[in-house]
Formats: structure tokens, sequence, C-alpha cells
């Protein structure tokens, strides 16, 4: 049989499948996401999400020096307010004593060489649980919105804050939020955008994991809407503008196309957010023993990796550093 074409050639033995390998995923491209709750000693269990836990902030800080031991450059910070502090006007949001800023400060004392990422957006102390502030028919406002959002930026970035990340869609925050920061002698503070987020169903565990579902309605007038990529393109070139370090899309797996598109019209890191819902689904499978977690975590990092994201945050980030030198 005559066939000059035999790609499995160079498959056939391991020294050339390493050399043919495109892709690569370090633990150094992972961030790892952490829900920090008052109290001491404290840690619960989030029954949508197997493996990740609430925790108090002296054990935050126990997880902090294992993600830094296992060579995870960062961690991103979300915190569980108790009700009796969400308000309609979220003001606990920049309260400079409030949780963040005091689990920011403790671990810049302790793990200070572990990049440290807030987020700014008011879901989780608000009373009604949209993002930003709502006039009498449940609209979210926008302007009043990022005035708030540039307070709770600032005291983030006064406790010690690498790198402050808006979640909440608003428009023009990623500008007011530079110059604010700027203003007050926090140039060096980074800025990782939200850029497209879309509102969609896989952020259900998150919302039981903070309690900061809405309460009402949804998230359709500020979030983005999933049969939309172009306009992905207009908020990139808009976040990018007004001076964003990273972009962000979100959720990740189900939008891959949106990553690739931004990946190939932007020269600045793109990240990509493997969000609770989409781990859910597979932590669900392995659980049952449909699929087998070794095989199909890495498998599926990798998928977003050849999408174009630079760098992805994941809640199996610390499962991924563990394996990484054996795949
Ligand atoms: C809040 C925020 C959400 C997530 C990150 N920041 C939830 C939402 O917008 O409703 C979701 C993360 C995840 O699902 O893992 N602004």
């Amino acid at each position: 049989m005559e066939n000059s074409n035999r790609p499995r050639r160079m498959r056939k033995d391991e020294f050339s499948r390493r050399l043919m390998r495109e892709h690569h995923l370090r633990t150094d491209d992972l961030i790892y996401p952490v829900f920090v709750m008052e109290g001491h000693q404290k840690e619960e269990a989030i029954p949508s999400m197997p493996g990740i836990k609430r925790q108090s902030a002296d054990l935050i800080i126990d997880t902090a020096k294992e993600c830094f031991k296992l060579g995870i450059p960062a961690i991103a910070l979300f915190p569980v307010i108790d009700v009796n502090l969400k308000t309609e006007d979220a003001k606990e949001a920049y309260n400079p004593k409030g949780l963040i800023p005091r689990v920011v400060a403790l671990l810049k004392q302790h793990v200070p060489q572990l990049g440290v990422i807030t987020d700014v957006a008011l879901d989780p102390y608000t009373s009604h649980g949209q993002d930003g502030l709502i006039d009498a028919s449940g609209y979210v406002l926008n302007d009043e919105t990022v005035e708030v959002l540039i307070k709770q930026a600032l005291s983030h970035a006064k406790a010690g804050a690498d790198i402050v990340a808006p979640s909440d869609m608003m428009d023009g925050r990623i500008g007011y939020l530079r110059d604010e920061l700027d203003n007050n002698g926090f140039e060096n503070t980074g800025i990782m955008a939200y850029t497209a987020k879309y509102a969609r169903a896989f952020y259900g565990p998150f919302r039981d994991a903070l309690n900061s579902a809405p309460k009402k309605g949804d998230k359709k007038t500020y979030q983005m809407d999933f049969r939309n990529t172009r306009e992905a393109l207009l908020e990139a070139e808009l976040d990018y503008n007004e001076g964003a370090d990273f972009l962000m899309v979100k959720p990740a797996l189900h939008y891959m196309d949106v990553i690739k598109s931004l990946k190939d019209s932007f020269n600045i890191p793109i990240a990509a957010y493997h969000v609770s819902g989409e781990c859910a689904m597979l932590s669900a499978a392995c659980k049952n023993g449909w699929l087998d977690f070794n095989k199909a975590m890495p498998e599926t990092l990798f998928s977003l990796r050849r999408a174009g994201a630079d760098i992805i945050l994941t809640y199996f980030a610390k499962d991924y550093a563990k394996m990484a030198s054996k795949l």
C-alpha cells in the first residue's frame, strides 16, 4: 500500500509526542477563587461544589500558603457577608474594616508573595442581591453604582490588594476605577476586567456559596445576552481603552468562541473564568463514576488554553497544580 501521509508516525513514541505538543498549561497560568467568611477556625462545605469550602480568614491563610507552595501565583477572594450587613445602599462594600480589607491585609502579612485579587461588585452587600444600586422599579443604576464601586476598589487597594477585578458590568467603570486608583497613589494596582460576562445559569453554585442570588429578577440589564459574540468585542475595546490590564471572559467553557475572538484582537492577557456551574457539572459526573476526574479535568482546562485563555480562574487550580508535573 502506498501512503506517504502518516501523521501517526510522530504519535508513535512518547519523545515525539512531547516534541509535537502544541499547547502547555502551567500552574503559573492559574488563579484559585476562594470563599471567605467571618469567624475563627470555621469552614463549611458547599454541596453543589464538592471539595470547595467557605472558610474563615485564619483558614484562608492556610489555603493561601498551600497555594503558594503549589506554585499558584494568585488567589481571588469572594466574601460571604452577614445578612445583617446587607443594605439597599451596599455601604459595607467600602467599609475599610470590612471582611475583605481585613483578609487582604492578613494575606499580605502572612503570604506576601501570593497575588491577591479582589472582586469589585455589590451583590454580596446589597439586600436585594443585585450587583449595583437600584431605583424604585428595580433597575440597576449605572453611574450611581460606579461611584460606590470606586470606593470599594479603593478600600481594597488601601488594604494591599494587588489586582481589583470588577465583575459588575457597569458601563465606564474601568476608566473611573483607573483614575481613582491613580489619583490615590495606587498606579501599580492592576485591573482585571470582567469584560464579557454573560447572564447565565452557570453561576448557580457560586450564588449558593455566597448566598448572593438576586432576591427578585435577574441580571439581564447589565450582564450580556448569551446569544451575542460581537458585543463582547465592543466591551473589550472599551475596557482595553479605559486601561484594563487583563480582559476576562466568563463563563469559560460555554464561551470559547468569545475567548478566541478576544485573543485574536487584543494584545493583553485574556483570562477565562471556569465558573462554579461548569465545575459542578464535571464534579457531579466524576462523583457518579461517569467520568475520570484525573483525565477529564486537565482535558477541560486545556480546551480553554487552546481557545486562547492565557490565564484560567478555576476551582480545580490546586488539583491541577498537584498533577501538572505528571501530565
Ligand atoms: C458577582 C460574581 C459572580 C461570580 C463571580 N462574581 C456571580 C454573579 O454574577 O451572579 C460567579 C463565579 C462563579 O460562578 O464561579 N458579581
